[in-house]
């Protein structure tokens, strides 16, 4: 029997806006009562929150909370589950990034390294440190699922630092898969290029195997799908391409209008030669 997910309480990090928001629509979808992690954009938490519980009949609890911040993810675990009467599944979607050259090793500071590690790695050690004893408590266990990037199983994404740390969080997944068993289930995701805030879109679909751009809802089923599979832990999901092959099919640059964070615009710009590319490239995964 699969893991049923009506009645669950999950809780997902950045689950206001992109990709989290499609994963909390699912859950919900499902029957799960959902509690909303954000940064700094309150109205869009309550927003989305409602929406949930209008279009499902679901509970529903946001949570501000930095993942950078050891304290603040200690307080969003334990609202969340005294908000929602517990804890059955954790998403750790929130990552952190600036476009910036691979090749410029001065491009981002120490500080932007430590940050990038910060909240794409130790975020998610902390959530499970704080959720450890909540999930080997529940009947069911608990399940914990890692949102990657094709840019941490290949050489591509908007910056090293975003690169090493994807793959750091993978390694670290299945390091915890690994040993802290029975009880709880660890995965993780990797979605290629996401079609969250695009600005203009031209020929991508072409470079593809399925002649067709990968769904952010596509991929948000992935999550459902893992969480409901009692039988896997320590795997790794790829979702579309890695946008350095797309990339480097078509000819095209990706980059961020403004680079300080994921939740800006991208704008998308062709480029004859590929040499052109390699000089100012920023990738969108
Ligand atoms: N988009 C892609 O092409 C792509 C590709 C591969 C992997 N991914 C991965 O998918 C995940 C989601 O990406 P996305 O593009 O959907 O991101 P997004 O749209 O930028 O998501 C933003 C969400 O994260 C929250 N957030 C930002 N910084 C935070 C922090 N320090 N602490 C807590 N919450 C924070 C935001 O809250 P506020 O709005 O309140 O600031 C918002 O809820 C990331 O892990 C990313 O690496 C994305």
């Amino acid at each position: 029997m699969s893991y049923s997910l009506k009645d669950r309480k999950v809780l997902i990090t950045g689950g206001s806006k992109g990709l989290g928001w499609a994963i909390a629509q699912k859950f919900a979808a499902q029957g799960s009562h959902i509690a909303i992690n954000y940064a700094s954009d309150t109205e869009k938490a309550r927003t989305a929150s409602d929406t949930l519980r209008q279009q499902y009949g679901v509970r529903t609890h946001i949570c501000q909370g930095d993942m950078s911040d050891a304290s603040d993810i200690q307080n969003v675990v334990a609202s969340t589950t005294d908000a929602l009467g517990g804890l059955d599944v954790i998403v750790s979607n929130t990552a952190w990034t600036r476009f910036s050259s691979f090749a410029d090793l001065d491009a981002l500071s120490d500080e932007e390294w430590e940050k990038c590690y910060r909240i794409n790695v130790l975020g998610s050690l902390r959530l499970m440190k704080a959720a450890k004893k909540i999930f080997e408590s529940n009947p069911d266990g608990g399940v914990f699922l890692y949102t990657a990037s094709t840019a941490g199983a290949s050489i591509s994404g908007s910056s090293m630092a975003y690169s090493v740390t994807k793959a750091a969080g993978l390694q670290l997944m299945k390091c915890l898969a690994q040993t802290q068993g029975p009880y709880i289930r660890v995965n993780s995701v990797l979605p290629g290029l996401l079609l969250t805030d695009w600005e203009f879109i031209r020929d991508w679909e072409k470079a593809t195997p399925l002649k067709s751009i990968p769904e952010v809802s596509h991929c948000a089923d992935m999550y459902v799908s893992i969480a409901q599979n009692k039988s896997m832990t320590g795997q790794q999901i790829e979702i579309g391409m890695s946008a350095q092959s797309t990339l480097s099919k078509i000819g095209v640059s990706v980059l961020r209008a403004n680079s300080h964070d994921l939740g800006n615009r991208l704008r998308l710009v062709t480029h004859p030669l590929m040499n052109k590319i390699s000089n100012s490239q920023h990738l969108g995964d």
